[in-house]
């Protein structure tokens, strides 16, 4: 198994986010559904207004995006509950694609973008209100320092909000070796007791675990369902075997043995 690094997973955003983003969408996390016939995006916006409502997003919050991708979440809390934000990643070609849509949009007062790394976050101590991140610690080799860094730049009584991957048995077994080789894992997904131990030593209050794991399904029965519908333009842009790799990995993705190894949650907790 080839060791990942944080330079291969900055090289795999890079050099595949205008994809993902077709593929996928312009989020790159996972959704909340409520009916089977919603759009992976209407999914991913109730993921983003859940955080919002746990941690009281408004128009007076400072939020971080910690590994914003191309900015997509920022700017849709920004536009709807007002909030300032910053939005940090590691890949400065997903940031630029981000800083653009701000100017487009006039939204420079309100939000920006920045190069930076989770485990040395580019901010003073105490700047922020509230910080969230979606699906972005999975990718981190030592989540204990970035969570420590979340915590530096968080003020007092501040709220981080975060949704991430979770592998409970925590090995790379044969059934999920597929998983992580896809998503570029450098190392295996947390469970929820482990983050639950790296989040309160760092010193947070939890307030909410929220196993999400039963989500899985209809976010890659979504993606499946979207991929069909732009079944052409891939084929066009990205050729046959970005179309089948992509496809067999979400038919993968609804398999048993993704079902039973790996989950999803939400954690809300305050400084
Ligand atoms: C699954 S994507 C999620 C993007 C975004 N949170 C969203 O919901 O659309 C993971 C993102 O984390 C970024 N990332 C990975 N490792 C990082 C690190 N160590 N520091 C900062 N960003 C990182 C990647 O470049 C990528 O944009």
């Amino acid at each position: 198994m080839v060791k990942i690094t944080t330079q291969i997973i900055a090289e795999h955003y890079r050099s595949r986010h205008q994809e993902l983003t077709l593929t996928w969408s312009k989020y790159f996390h996972y959704g909340l559904f409520q009916g089977v016939a919603e759009k992976l995006l209407t999914g991913q916006e109730r993921t983003l207004d859940t955080m919002a409502e746990l941690a009281v997003i408004g128009s007076r919050t400072k939020l971080l995006d910690v590994g914003s991708g191309i900015g997509s979440s920022c700017l849709y809390l920004a536009r709807k509950y007002e909030c300032h934000a910053v939005g940090v990643d590691l890949v400065g070609s997903l940031t630029r694609v981000g800083i653009g849509r701000v100017k487009r949009l006039g939204l420079e007062k309100r939000v920006a973008f920045e190069i930076g790394e989770a485990g040395s976050l580019p901010f003073a101590d105490e700047s922020f209100d509230v910080v969230i991140s979606n699906e972005v610690l999975c990718h981190v080799v030592d989540r204990a320092k970035a969570i420590a860094e979340m915590w530096r730049v968080l003020k007092q009584k501040g709220r981080l909000v975060f949704t991430d991957l979770l592998d409970d048995q925590q090995r790379i077994t044969a059934e999920t070796q597929q998983f992580y080789d896809y998503l570029k894992q450098p190392v295996v997904c947390e469970s929820l007791q482990s983050y639950q131990q790296l989040l309160t030593a760092v010193g947070f209050q939890v307030r909410q675990i929220r196993d999400y794991s039963a989500e899985i399904v209809s976010n890659y029965e979504a993606a499946l369902k979207h991929l069909q519908e732009v079944r052409s333009d891939v084929l066009d842009l990205f050729g046959l075997e970005a179309y089948s790799t992509t496809k067999a990995f979400y038919e993968y993705c609804l398999s048993a043995p993704i079902r039973e190894h790996i989950g999803w949650g939400m954690f809300f907790v305050i400084k």
